[in-house]
């Protein structure tokens, strides 16, 4: 029976690793055992900087006391309590610390598990909220080539990842996609918002041309998007997404997984831009990464066109069994008061022209093709091997891991987004370490 086999620590079949090369993977292991601040801990004893905060989560850094005593606490008195139909302080208190958090006018939070979660959840308010109002005919979605919101199968639809989409089938029905923002032509090498592309917004107006708003419930972006390579929002590109929704009564959703909680300077993109969105998704740094969950902020005007009927009658028929979870609620908590009490979107926001010119000095190396930033995140593209799209990049990844620096790649793009705490010693080490790594690409 399987039970009684004692296939030993070193076993590593068994786990399917997600978003993985798991033949290359297991054939020359890479594994943290610990972690603390700014560095990871290795299974041979070495130190590595984490320049991307895990997976663009750990915005406090690792292990930090507040978060870790507060789940401790938590797990102890009470662990679990029933998601539906019954409540426990903690959930309560974490909603309205985000909604004060959030951007004026989002006045309601969904709990989730995780950002795909998260997105899943926002379609399916949006095109139930349109239904409630008596507009059942709005449940087109639009989403963005290039665009990452997680990998269920709404996500996937209303995503722009070829290699996130063409396995899956013929994915959700009455979905399209507006053009891509990425202008290598014209924006390479531009610091913060790059000047061209707004006028890729006006798409939305061919869209809603060729179906009718009346059948349009949402168009979802990230408002910088991140997985995809960091792309960012041309100068007034998110303005004009907002005012042609607007015009014709279409929600606006801004997938905020990777940008809430201080990646840019300011607690959320939508302040960063000054837009503001119907809904957001938020999840990785809610919990600074360290408990899984999720939750979508919404305008009363949303929250509120439900809360009619009987009031007996459950308004919403969606929730997860661990939506607003003890301890993941415990950890929220604790993790926005560390940011607040320590100052680490100012401290993101105070940091980000010493990152921009450390990133910006990689342009020249070999192989840099673009160098995009904002906040405290950047990327260096590399041209692409002859016929080898992503070993480039992946084996800079390898080198830099090697090297103790943990960065993250997407086709032939590093991606970096150290923790807010970083300072400027550690910036230095970062990109003291990636620049030798660069140079000694092949
Ligand atoms: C913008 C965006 N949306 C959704 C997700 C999915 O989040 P999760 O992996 O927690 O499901 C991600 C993850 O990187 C993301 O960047």
């Amino acid at each position: 029976m399987a039970l009684d086999r004692n296939p030993g620590p070193n076993d590593l079949s068994a786990f399917w690793m997600p978003f993985t090369a798991n033949r290359q993977f297991k054939k020359a292991p890479r594994m943290f055992v610990g972690a603390e601040g700014m560095y990871y801990k290795t299974s041979d004893g070495r130190e590595v900087l984490d320049g991307t905060a895990g997976l663009w989560c750990c915005n406090a850094g690792h292990c930090r006391p507040k978060i870790t005593e507060a789940i401790q606490k938590q797990a102890a008195e009470l662990d679990y309590a029933p998601a539906f139909q019954m409540g426990h302080p903690k959930a309560f208190e974490l909603a309205s610390a985000l909604r004060d958090m959030a951007p004026e006018g989002m006045e309601h939070v969904f709990f989730t598990n995780s950002g795909s979660e998260s997105v899943e959840t926002a379609l399916k308010i949006a095109i139930a909220y349109h239904r409630a109002r008596g507009e059942g005919a709005r449940t087109r979605l639009i989403g963005r080539e290039r665009g990452y919101h997680g990998v269920n199968f709404g996500g996937i639809s209303v995503g722009g990842i070829v290699n996130n989409r063409k396995m899956f089938g013929t994915l959700l029905a009455g979905v399209d996609h507006l053009p891509h923002t990425h202008l290598p032509g014209q924006n390479a090498f531009t610091r913060g918002q790059p000047e061209h592309g707004a006028y890729l917004a006006d798409d939305l107006e061919r869209i809603v041309a060729l179906h009718g708003a009346e059948t349009i419930a949402a168009v979802i972006v990230e408002p910088m998007a991140g997985s995809t390579g960091v792309l960012m929002p041309p100068r007034g590109y998110l303005e004009k997404l907002r005012e042609i929704c607007t015009k014709h009564g279409i929600l606006l959703i801004f997938d905020e997984v990777i940008t809430g909680f201080g990646r840019l300077g300011s607690a959320f993109a939508a302040d960063h831009f000054g837009v503001q969105p119907d809904m957001m998704t938020v999840a990785k740094g809610l919990t600074n990464g360290v408990i899984p969950m999720g939750a979508v902020l919404t305008t009363g005007a949303i929250h509120d066109a439900f809360m009619a009927g009987p009031e007996h009658v459950i308004e919403l028929f969606h929730g997860y069994t661990y939506s607003g979870n003890p301890i993941a609620s415990a950890a929220g908590i604790a993790t926005l008061q560390t940011y607040r009490e320590e100052g680490l979107f100012e401290n993101a926001a105070a940091l980000a022209p010493y990152w921009e010119d450390a990133l910006h000095s990689l342009r020249g190396l070999p192989h840099v093709i673009d160098i995009r930033n904002m906040g405290l995140i950047g990327a260096v593209e590399l041209e692409p091997i002859a016929g080898e799209p992503t070993k480039r990049a992946f084996t800079a990844f390898l080198n830099a891991y090697e090297a103790g620096l943990l960065i993250r790649t997407t086709g032939d793009i590093i991606a970096l987004s150290p923790p807010l705490m970083i300072d400027r010693s550690q910036i230095d080490e970062l990109f003291g370490k990636l620049s030798a790594v660069l140079k000694a690409l092949d």
